[in-house]
């Protein structure tokens, strides 16, 4: 199979949207959607009244009409605006037990169907419309630590004849041979990890096409599967340990935009409170080679000469997130693109590795831009509420139920869910501030709107160079022509 050289990375939430993603596949990249809440994502466009009837274009190439109907019927707002926020809530997805489990009350099957379907729906919706027309390659991206709607999601994508899957943020050791099963038209489910729980105990976030749907396709095309990882160890592991075929792996290293991979050993800040990595963290690359399979870098490759770069450490290519997520085409709120980019063009952009703002544990870049909740009395002032739900860590009670707690729900009800006090001090809710970014934000408490959040890498200067040349319009197909300057002439990049 021939492998696109670049690779536009996903960004969640919603900020590699079906627009971007169609517009880099177009050009020969690999564009890719971010799966990451898309049923939240669907749901709330939906209430917004579906500016430019997208959404509804995508639901009626549905193969399930009747789901599709439903899907309307639930979440459709004829009278909404873009200024619409008062989202309802999506029922919040809950771990299954493998064995044993007890059958399910009518409310809570309820609930179930309502959010299966909505993820599927959404899921199938972003990729067919990054697809629809155009012949290019277009991929979607979910995070391993967000698992509970992982194989809801990747049904839906796959439905829709999505070519790759990419998977970070955690070791995604099941997801090939999930991405198998349902290739054979066959239910599937991964495992999930509920601390405190016996190892004996199995908890797993199932999907069964025969469930949801009324007549599953006998079969579907398997997609690609490319890990995202940080080092070559974890490289390796996939490649010995997982459940199925890995076809590449993109390594990323700790400049990249959004999460990052703490540093190996004892985590140390310097004197801004950044953490401190070392030669550890530094990849090999022959020893990359070695493992045969394509491979791209990330994390500050987006100049003239990464390509080049990157093929001469053996790569196949780049994997790029911070120049596509200014440009026109991205979801993020055209008044957050526009107030960074100024910044980035007086050098006044200043961009954080937060060692704790994320309730994932990882480090996270975050962009000081005042009004965000990188600003500390924005923070400070937000109302901890938890209503979506995706980072939350499922935990054994002690009575055998499964609780859920998330380090940025409020303090007190996260200790009394046995959490530590010091994850919670800083941390974001993320799930409520991303969706801020692309004006999905949600109205809480009364009056309040949920404020943004921006993430973006380290390496500015690319940034600088780009709207230096492109203006700060710059599109999709700038970014690419900036990419591929040096290596233009090749047949595919
Ligand atoms: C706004 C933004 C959001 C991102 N979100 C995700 C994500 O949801 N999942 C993921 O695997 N990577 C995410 N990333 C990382 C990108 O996919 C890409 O690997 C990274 O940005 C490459 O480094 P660069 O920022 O230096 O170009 C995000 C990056 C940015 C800038």
């Amino acid at each position: 199979m021939e492998h696109p050289n670049i690779i536009q990375g996903g960004m969640g939430v919603g900020v590699s949207d079906w627009r971007l993603a169609r517009a880099v596949s177009a050009q020969g990249a690999l564009g890719v959607v971010s799966g990451t809440a898309l049923d939240t994502v669907m749901a709330r466009r939906l209430q917004q009244g579906d500016q430019g009837g997208h959404m509804r274009r995508g639901l009626s190439a549905f193969p399930d009409r009747a789901l599709a109907d439903r899907v309307l019927a639930d979440w459709f707002r004829p009278d909404g605006t873009a200024d619409t926020h008062d989202f309802a809530p999506l029922p919040m997805r809950e771990a299954v037990r493998a064995e044993g489990a007890p059958v399910p009350s009518a409310a809570e099957a309820e609930s179930r169907r309502i959010v299966d379907e909505l993820t599927v729906a959404a899921n199938f919706v972003e990729v067919h419309l990054a697809k629809e027309g155009q012949p290019g390659l277009v991929g979607v991206n979910y995070l391993e630590k967000v698992q509970l709607p992982n194989p809801a999601s990747i049904y839906g994508a796959m439905l829709a004849g999505v070519d790759y899957i990419l998977m970070g943020a955690g070791i995604p050791l099941e997801i090939p041979g999930l991405l198998d099963r349902y290739a054979r038209g066959e239910a599937g489910e991964i495992r999930v990890y509920v601390d405190g729980a016996p190892k004996d105990t199995r908890y797993v976030a199932r999907f069964d096409p025969a469930e949801v749907l009324a007549a599953p396709p006998a079969s579907l095309k398997r997609p690609a599967f490319l890990a995202i990882v940080s080092s070559y160890i974890l490289a390796a592991t996939m490649l010995t340990r997982a459940s199925g075929r890995v076809d590449g792996i993109v390594v990323e290293n700790q400049t990249a935009g959004g999460h990052n991979a703490p540093p190996r050993g004892v985590l140390e800040l310097d004197e801004r409170g950044e953490p401190i990595y070392g030669p550890k963290d530094d990849v090999d690359y022959a020893k990359m080679v070695g493992l045969k399979i394509p491979f791209w870098l990330g994390g500050s490759y987006g100049m003239p000469d990464s390509l080049r770069a990157s093929k001469a450490d053996g790569a196949t290519g780049i994997q790029v997130g911070t120049l596509f997520a200014f440009c026109r085409e991205s979801g993020l709120l055209p008044e957050l693109k526009r107030r960074f980019l100024k910044a980035v063009e007086a050098g006044k952009a200043l961009v954080f590795t937060h060692p704790d703002a994320s309730p994932t544990g990882y480090p996270f870049k975050i962009a000081l831009l005042e009004g965000t909740l990188s600003d500390e009395s924005v923070f400070e002032g937000r109302l901890r509420v938890c209503n979506i739900g995706l980072l939350r860590q499922p935990y054994e009670t002690g009575d055998g139920r499964v609780g859920y707690r998330c380090p940025a729900e409020a303090p007190s009800s996260f200790e009394k869910k046995g959490g530590a006090a010091d994850l919670a001090k800083n941390a974001r809710c993320l799930c409520n501030a991303l969706l801020a970014n692309l004006g999905l934000g949600m109205s809480y408490a009364g009056a309040r709107l949920e404020k943004p959040l921006l993430t973006v890498g380290k390496h500015l200067e690319s940034l600088r160079l780009l709207i230096q040349r492109f203006g700060m319009d710059y599109s999709a197909v700038d970014v690419l022509a900036f990419l591929r300057a040096e290596v233009a002439g090749e047949a595919k990049t």
